[in-house]
């Protein structure tokens, strides 16, 4: 029986820190308040079933708080294990409309935290996966409270990101630059084990995931792309198979393991007026330093999600994310004339 060896995400961040001098151990604590919050989430979705926990119910928990909604509970949990580890100057939230900043009494650090505390909630109560999305940024002003500038940074200056899928098992998946890891929850030990290591994804797909219901309001060239994904391929002379869960972290995962790619454009209606879904810095950004650590590439169409510059802290941005071939592939198809984003 072929045992791997069993390495805990605490061990795992802790070697990854030293190999990283200029550590000093702050970065480490951050991630092991985060993956605390992850454990208590992952018990919730879990019950989630039982205990009705889609919206506010009229119970009282003993300190007197409201049962509530899932991803407002996730955020609960996220805020109230990251305030008051001095790691964090601010932090922002999908949730929550202004950067959230560490209270008074709480000592302040050097990172910023960006999250989705629930990606997918609306499909918590069909029993489908569901997840969390984080980047770590390093504040670039001097001291004090943290503020938007620190929040509104490129995504290529993450200094790490991740997910975690709420499915049939936990998994999380990280990257501080050095490589993509998959960490599988142990709920009888409470403890992530090791168990993708270096996640690569493969160069060229099978499948495409885009929520087809949205046909009449792509581009020209995105129909073309999605036509050309469903002629037969001249290389496996089958065509693209479809999956589409409708929860961000979860087609995600399955195109980093299997290959494949991701696709929300945005809606063209109004060629004027672009409306793309999802948020550049909490959902698209992350997953983009995450794509790129593992060998594949995350584009608006026409530019790489990392060179952004966000100018809102919930701005949306077209995201196209999968294996490199696949999205070259659609960004080919995207510089015709015509294209719009
Ligand atoms: P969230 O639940 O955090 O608002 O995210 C939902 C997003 C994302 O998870 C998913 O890919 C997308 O919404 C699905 O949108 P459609 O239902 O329009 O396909
Ligand atoms: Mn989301
Ligand atoms: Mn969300």
């Amino acid at each position: 029986m072929y045992m791997t060896k069993l390495v805990t995400l605490s061990r795992h961040i802790l070697e990854e820190q030293h190999s990283f001098p200029a550590a000093k151990g702050d970065f480490t604590n951050l991630m092991m308040d985060l993956t605390l919050a992850f454990k208590i989430i992952s018990r919730e979705v879990n019950k989630a079933g039982l205990v009705e926990i889609l919206g506010a119910t009229d119970e009282e928990n003993i300190q007197g708080e409201t049962v509530m909604k899932l991803d407002a509970f996730a955020q609960d949990r996220i805020f109230k294990a990251m305030d008051h580890g001095g790691n964090l100057c601010c932090m922002a939230s999908e949730e929550v409309e202004h950067i959230i900043p560490i209270p008074e009494r709480f000592e302040k650090g050097r990172y910023i935290l960006v999250f989705d505390p629930l990606d997918g909630s609306s499909n918590i109560d069909k029993n489908v996966s569901i997840g969390t999305i984080f980047g770590v940024f390093r504040r670039v002003t001097e001291g004090g409270d943290g503020t938007l500038e620190d929040v509104l940074q490129k995504g290529a200056r993450q200094v790490a990101a991740g997910y975690v899928v709420y499915g049939s098992s936990t998994i999380l998946v990280y990257s501080t630059g050095a490589g993509v890891h998959g960490f599988t929850l142990d709920p009888s030990v409470g403890e992530f084990l090791l168990s993708h290591p270096n996640i690569r994804i493969p160069e060229k797909g099978k499948t495409y995931s885009i929520n087809e219901g949205n046909y009449n309001t792509w581009d020209e060239n995105t129909k073309k792309y999605i036509q050309w994904v469903k002629e037969s391929d001249k290389e496996t002379q089958r065509p693209y198979g479809l999956r589409y869960i409708g929860s961000l972290v979860a087609d995600f995962h399955r195109n980093l393991l299997a290959g494949g790619i991701f696709l929300y454009p945005s809606n063209c209606k109004d060629p004027a007026h672009p409306k793309p879904k999802l948020r550049l810095v909490y959902e698209a950004n992350p997953l983009a330093f995450l794509v790129e650590q593992a060998g594949g590439k995350a584009s608006t169409g026409t530019e790489r999600i990392l060179d952004l510059q966000p100018t809102a802290l919930h701005q949306r941005v077209p995201l196209i994310i999968g294996s490199a071939y696949d999205v070259d592939k659609y960004c080919e198809f995207m510089s015709r004339a015509g294209a719009t984003v």
